[in-house]
Order: structure tokens, then C-alpha cells, then sequence
């Protein structure tokens, strides 16, 4: 499997947070699992300088810390930049390293603006045009039951698909004496539920479907207006969405509905997926992500059902030779596959996906939500095209 002998992949990763810890076990575990073209080399943890970047360094396995990410640009030993910055950062950052010629992996979502997400994903086509790769950290298209989905609905088996029901439910934010930490903030986090949790279940949608979301209509609600500040005491604002529920229409004729909301009590981490399409079904709850739900309307009816396929087979997506059927994979393995993608493809010299203009697109849907449910819900086509095709017409 692993081969030390191919040409290494110097990484610098920003960010030493929760995604800072998986990613880097990520890059690990990557070269463990699957026969990579190339050898990733952890090589520098950036931090934003003090003790805290060294002890992260330490506990995760990184043998160099800078305190700026825009020292590690000039190095000629980082091919790829891994960013786990809040989205407020990743538009900078991105640009940045990508001018520099880096390869850039970035967390979702791509912005916190569809502005931020253009420019982004502007920069990516150019740099794509010199062999300069980028991904978005879409991370749930990496679920073997998820990438299955894909390839059946793509087969034909759904047939026609009518229906996408996605919600995406949380419950760490219903506390009220939670602090007002970066992720209710918009001028770190850009929205609330919406950006956080809704962009994961759009981009998959999209993913699923292999279709856009071309309108919605939304309502958002945020329930608790105000709340601790984290460090000196006082109160601040919340000024993003604790919730959100749309609707959505895909170009192909699908009706799409949406929930995203880190209200949802006893709710930790349900992210809740169903398509149903003229001649069959598919259910996945990433609570028991080895899982995948499928129905199919051609059986009789008198024995027709769900079944549960267990996604764990040499043939099904991201198997790894080592591990036997039903030996299940857990949350964290999405990032393995994600960072194992990236990789082969940069071998490659292939374009990996999801890509900025994915990140994008799933931006501008975020954007057209917002502006919905700022106007009563009104309906509210997705891109400036359609908009403005709207107003004309
Ligand atoms: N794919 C997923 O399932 C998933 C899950 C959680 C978070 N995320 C995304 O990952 C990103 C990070 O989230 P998190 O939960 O890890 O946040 P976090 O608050 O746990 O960590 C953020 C880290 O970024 C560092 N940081 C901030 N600005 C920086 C800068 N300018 N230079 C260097 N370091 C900087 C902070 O010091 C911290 O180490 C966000 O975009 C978030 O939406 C994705």
C-alpha cells in the first residue's frame, strides 16, 4: 500500500481547531488505507502564533509550526494547503495559495458571500489552467452509502426523480448560556444553520441528483436573540439564523425540501437524506452512516419494502483491501476518503471535485435562501442569470 519511495506531497494545514484535528488524522490515515500516486507529507501547522499552535502541533503529529499562513506560501517544500480557518478566512487564504501555485483544499463552505465564493472560484480556473488543483471540504460526498446513492440514481434505478427530503439537524445551540462563539456570529460565520449545516445538505442533494437547485422560497428563524460573550463577561448579539426550512426547485423538475437547524433537541448530529423517484427509493441517515435505504416499486407490492443495504462490500465505493464486509467505517473515514481523492487526483493531473464552482454554485443557493426568507419567502431564483432572466420577463 503506502510507498515511501513516491515523490511527497509537502502539506501545510491552517487552522488547528476541530477540523484541525480530523484533517490531520486524515492525512494520515489516507496513505494507510489507499494506494496514493503520492506520499502526503504533514509539514506545518499554522496557528495564529503562542503556545496553543505548538501543543497542537505536538498532540497531532506535526513536526513544524509558523504563526502566519503567508509564510508557508513562499516555501517550496508545501504543495498543498489545507484550510480549517472559519469561513470568514478561507477566501483570502485561498486566493492566496492558489496564486502562489499551491493545490488548496478548503473546509465548506467555500465563503461566507457569493462575491468571496466568485473570486474564489475565479482564482481556481486559473490556477486549474497551470495543473493547480482545489476541492471543497464537502465531506458527507465521501460516505461509501452516499457515493452508492450517486451511482445508482445514476444508473436509472430511482428512475424519474420527484422528490428530495434533506435535513440536516443539530441540537448543541438550543442551550441558551451557550457563549456567542464565532459560528453565531455573521460577520465570522456568514449565516448561522444555514451555512453551516444547510450547505452540507445542498451540496449533497446536488451531489446526489447530479442537478441544481435553480429556486427556493425559505423561512429562517433565530430563537434565542442574544447570549454570553465568551470572554470578558456581557452579553452580544446573535445576528444569524438558528434555523432554516425551504423549499427548492431543480432544473430537472425535482422538488427539493430543506431543513438545517442546530435546534433540534436530542438531534446530535442527524443528517437525514431521501429521494424518491418513479420507480424506486433511497433513505440514509448519517446517524448510522454504514447504511443506505432502498426501495424498490417494481417489486410486488404484497412483499415490496425499504431494505437496508449494508455498504460495506469490496464492491462498493472507498472499500478498503484490508478491511472485511461489515467491518463498518465511521464519521471521521469521510475525511480520509476526501483527503485520499485529493491526492489522486493531483497525481492525476485531474480536476477533483467538489470544486470551487460547486462551492460557488451551493453558495448561491445559501444567498438565494437568505434573500427568501428576508421577503416573506418569497421565491427567489438561484443564480444572477435566472434572476435577472426574472426581472425581464
Ligand atoms: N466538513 C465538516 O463536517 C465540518 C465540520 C466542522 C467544521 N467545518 C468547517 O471547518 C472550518 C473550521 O471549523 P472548526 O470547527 O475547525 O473551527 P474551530 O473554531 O474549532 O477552529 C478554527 C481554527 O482556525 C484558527 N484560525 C482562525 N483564523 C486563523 C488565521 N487567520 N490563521 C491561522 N489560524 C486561524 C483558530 O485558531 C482555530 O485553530 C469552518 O469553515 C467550518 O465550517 C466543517
Amino acid at each position: 500500500m503506502e510507498s515511501k519511495t513516491q515523490p511527497d506531497l509537502g502539506v501545510a494545514m491552517i487552522g488547528h481547531g476541530f477540523m484541525g484535528a480530523v484533517h490531520s488524522g486524515a492525512w494520515e490515515s489516507a496513505t494507510h488505507s489507499f494506494d496514493l500516486p503520492l506520499n502526503p507529507a504533514r509539514r506545518v501547522l499554522v496557528g495564529r502564533g503562542g503556545p496553543a499552535t505548538a501543543a497542537a502541533a505536538k498532540r497531532l503529529g506535526w513536526p513544524e509550526v509558523a504563526d502566519n499562513w503567508q509564510a508557508v506560501l513562499e516555501r517550496r517544500d508545501i504543495h498543498v494547503v489545507d484550510i480549517c480557518t472559519p469561513s470568514d478566512s478561507h477566501a483570502e487564504i485561498a486566493v492566496a495559495a492558489l496564486h502562489a501555485g499551491k493545490h488548496v483544499l478548503c473546509e465548506k463552505p467555500l465563503a461566507n458571500t457569493t462575491e468571496e465564493a466568485s473570486i474564489m472560484a475565479e482564482a481556481a480556473e486559473r490556477a486549474s489552467r497551470s495543473g493547480v488543483r482545489s476541492m471543497v471540504g464537502f465531506n458527507y460526498r465521501r460516505v461509501p452509502a452516499i457515493a452508492q446513492a450517486r451511482a445508482w440514481i445514476a444508473a436509472g434505478r430511482l428512475g424519474t426523480i420527484y422528490h428530495v427530503r434533506a435535513a440536516y439537524l443539530q441540537d448543541w445551540a438550543a442551550d441558551p448560556e451557550l457563549p456567542l462563539v464565532w459560528r453565531l456570529r455573521r460577520a465570522r460565520a456568514g449565516s448561522g444553520a444555514l451555512g453551516d449545516l444547510g450547505s452540507h445538505v445542498v451540496d449533497l442533494a446536488q451531489f446526489l441528483l447530479d442537478d441544481r437547485v435553480v429556486g427556493v422560497t425559505a423561512i429562517e428563524r433565530t430563537f434565542v436573540r442574544e447570549r454570553p460573550l465568551p470572554d470578558n463577561g456581557g452579553w452580544g448579539e446573535v445576528d444569524v439564523d438558528d434555523c432554516v426550512a425551504f423549499s427548492g426547485g431543480f432544473a430537472n423538475g425535482a422538488l427539493g425540501t430543506f431543513e438545517a437547524t442546530r435546534f433540534a433537541v436530542g438531534r446530535r448530529n442527524a443528517l437525514r437524506i431521501e429521494i424518491s423517484g418513479s420507480t424506486g427509493a433511497i433513505a440514509f441517515d448519517l446517524e448510522a452512516l454504514n447504511e443506505l435505504w432502498y426501495y424498490d416499486a417494481r417489486e410486488a407490492a404484497a412483499s415490496a419494502g425499504f431494505r437496508r443495504v449494508l455498504v460495506t462490500e469490496s464492491t462498493h465505493p472507498y472499500s478498503v483491501e484490508w478491511l472485511p464486509p461489515g467491518h463498518i467505517t465511521g464519521w471521521d473515514r469521510t475525511f480520509t476518503n476526501e483527503v485520499a481523492d485529493f491526492v489522486k487526483a493531483i497525481g492525476a493531473g485531474e480536476a477533483p471535485a467538489p470544486s470551487f464552482a460547486d462551492g460557488l454554485h451551493v453558495q448561491q443557493v445559501l444567498t438565494a435562501v437568505s434573500e427568501s426568507a428576508s421577503s416573506d419567502a418569497r421565491w427567489t431564483p438561484v443564480d444572477i442569470q435566472d434572476r435577472e432572466r426574472a426581472e425581464v420577463r
